[in-house]
């Protein structure tokens, strides 16, 4: 299925607009250090997926190169405007497209990746199963996935609570779901952590940098 969404979607248009704003105080009270923590060292060729309005973009170093894949027209104008209005040190390459589009794996270098970043993207991607499976390809043997997700609670009222609001929430948010256990996911798609923490922050966040599992094959 082609993940591109038009520009002329009027509330596409209108999240694009509002995503900044609305996010500014939670950003800087909450996200803004973990994500300069998770992205700062990282170097060489890099895919952030589902980059929005480019949030990122400032925080990776001289010695990234970064395709940063959007498949929403109106999200991928305002990263244009961050890109221009301030320039980031890093290589920044935008792309068009999301994680299950073929054009995507034409800009993948043909070595692999070093590292795949997925900050606020695993709870809207439509199959986030697949995209960890995709990704897993791209990657190097010694390459690292970066996530910083928030995932569903542990409690369970708060679960049953996130589980009834969801079929409001989520066309709201564009897609984002409020019931994935993205953690355990990544797991059972033979990554492990090499860092994480858990935190809670008005929803349940799950920050770490994994790398993939190799099953030790004994004689
Ligand atoms: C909540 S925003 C997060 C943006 C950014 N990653 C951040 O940390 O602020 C989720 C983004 O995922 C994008 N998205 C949705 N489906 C996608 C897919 N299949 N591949 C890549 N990105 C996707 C949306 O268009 C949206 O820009």
């Amino acid at each position: 299925m082609n993940q591109k969404r038009a520009a002329s979607s009027f509330y596409a248009r209108l999240f694009s607009r509002m995503y900044d704003p609305v996010m500014r105080s939670f950003e800087e009270k909450i996200l803004l250090q973990r994500r300069q923590s998770l992205l700062e060292n990282l170097h060489g060729d890099i895919l952030e997926v589902g980059a929005g309005t480019g949030v990122n973009f400032q925080l990776y170093s001289d010695e990234a190169r970064v395709i940063a894949c959007e498949p929403s027209l109106p999200m991928l104008a305002k990263a244009y405007d961050k890109l221009a209005a301030y320039p980031p040190v890093a290589s920044i390459k935008l792309v068009h497209a999301g994680i299950g589009d073929e054009e995507l794996h034409g800009h993948i270098p043909p070595g692999g990746l070093d590292a795949v970043v997925f900050t606020l993207v695993l709870c809207t991607i439509p199959n986030p199963e697949l995209a960890i499976h995709q990704v897993k390809q791209w990657l190097k043997p010694e390459g690292r996935l970066i996530v910083l997700e928030h995932i569903a609670s542990d409690k369970p009222v708060a679960r049953r609570l996130q589980h009834a609001i969801e079929p409001l929430w989520t066309p709201l948010a564009e897609g984002c779901c409020l019931t994935r256990d993205t953690d355990q996911m990544l797991r059972q798609s033979g990554f492990e952590p090499e860092q994480e923490e858990y935190f809670s922050a008005g929803m349940r966040f799950y920050q770490a940098v994994l790398r993939k599992q190799y099953k030790v094959l004994t004689p």
